[in-house]
């Protein structure tokens, strides 16, 4: 693990406008060299900046693309920018301005306790072909173990698409055997697609890796489709289903708007839900004088808000949705990574070791075969609908 160190005072002492003076001259100076991404919950001064802005799965394929760049400042999270580094060739740097940008999230499977409940599920069910399958909020080693295992990485945007493909046996052929995904580590978004395709929660276990089996019977899980790690997001598990009653009560005309990572219930309660590219593109489309509330983190609700004046846009709780890892970018960090950059140095390198990326990358382009439509539940279930 490598700290984040301290910035060279001078960076904290620099007003915004003069970070922005230096920003914009040492990104003019290495031009074409450099390429910026910015995901969608950065702060709007980080975003001036952004070369592209998008979800996960859309700055998976800019990083993807980028073949003549020399850097790509990835301003994001960790997993992020771990992604980018697999997916570009070995000539690109692949930078994160602040070392302390995790993601709980992503903290909250690891590989060791991945190799035991893959040990576990494999004396549990014999005959029967388990597909692992992880969100891009993973670490590389969890991506590693994926592609290794014929499964794939999913993003919010992807994410029904892949369990189908997995349910098929993913890199496998089924040959007729029942399949089962284990799915890491958000069990919310897991839920959520799993459920909008049809199976019931009954079909689903949660696997807490602090207990023997998960927690589960041998029986539950051998009769399971889907076995659910216990992650979740401490950011979108803000948003409660009282939320959407009470804007249902002030704002009748009002729409919500989710991102999956919330619960079951509120995604239930919502009108829709998808990555954080879908619902900017929901806003984008919506009529002058729509009313929406959305249930995502506060930097990318503010900045839709004051680029859609014409509509009515609420956070779908009072409080402070903020995702305090992603907010640790700013432009202090950028202007230091840049300015080191333009003087020969490489600070904040995020590199992958050549054994992980092997496999990691596999189950990245798998991902990126799988195109989703941004709206991980596919067809909405009608609103209080129940599945048998
Ligand atoms: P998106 O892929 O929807 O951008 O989500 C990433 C994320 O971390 C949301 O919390
Ligand atoms: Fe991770 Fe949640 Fe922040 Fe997304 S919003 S980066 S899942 S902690």
């Amino acid at each position: 693990m490598v700290w984040q160190q301290p910035l060279p005072e001078i960076y904290t002492q620099l007003s915004e406008p003069e970070l922005r003076i230096r920003i914009e001259s040492a990104k003019g100076a290495l031009g074409s060299r450099l390429v910026i991404l910015g995901h969608h919950y950065q702060q709007d001064a980080i975003i001036d900046y952004a070369d592209f802005t998008g979800d996960s799965f859309e700055l998976s394929r800019r990083a993807a693309d980028q073949k003549n760049a020399e850097f790509v400042i990835f301003c994001g999270v960790h997993f992020m920018a771990e992604s980018a580094d697999i997916l570009t060739g070995d000539s690109v740097a692949v930078m994160l301005p602040d070392l302390g940008a995790g993601c709980s999230m992503a903290d909250m499977a690891n590989l060791d306790q991945t190799l035991d409940c893959w040990e576990q599920l494999q004396q549990t069910c014999p005959g029967q072909i388990i597909v692992p399958v992880t969100y891009m909020n993973s670490s590389a080693a969890i991506k590693a173990f994926v592609g290794e295992h014929g499964g794939a990485v999913c993003t919010s945007s992807n994410c029904r698409n892949v369990l189908e493909w997995a349910l098929r046996g993913g890199s496998t052929s089924a040959g007729g055997k029942k399949v089962k995904v284990l799915f890491f580590p958000d069990q919310h978004l897991g839920r959520n697609t799993a459920y909008a395709m049809g199976y019931p929660l009954e079909k689903m276990v949660v696997w807490d890796p602090r207990l023997d089996l998960g927690g589960n019977t041998a029986e539950a899980i051998s009769n399971s489709d889907f076995v659910l790690w216990k992650g979740h997001c401490s950011v979108h598990a803000l948003f409660r289903p009282e939320h959407v009653d009470q804007v249902r009560i002030n704002y009748p005309e009002m729409k919500v708007i989710v991102h999956p990572e919330c619960k079951w219930d509120v995604v239930q309660k919502a009108d829709m839900a998808g990555s954080t590219a879908y619902i900017v593109k929901q806003i984008e489309a919506a009529a002058p004088g729509s009313q929406w509330a959305i249930g995502t983190e506060v930097h990318l609700v503010n900045r839709l808000r004051e680029q859609h004046p014409d509509q009515k846009i609420i956070v779908l709780s009072d409080c402070q949705c903020l995702c305090t890892t992603m907010y640790r970018i700013d432009l202090p960090h950028l202007c230091w990574v840049l300015e080191n950059l333009l003087e020969g140095r490489i600070v904040n390198q995020i590199k992958v070791d050549a054994q992980t990326r092997k496999w990691a990358l596999v189950a990245l382009e798998r991902m990126l075969s799988i195109k989703g439509t941004g709206n991980p539940l596919g067809k909405q279930q009608p609103i209080g609908s129940t599945v048998d």
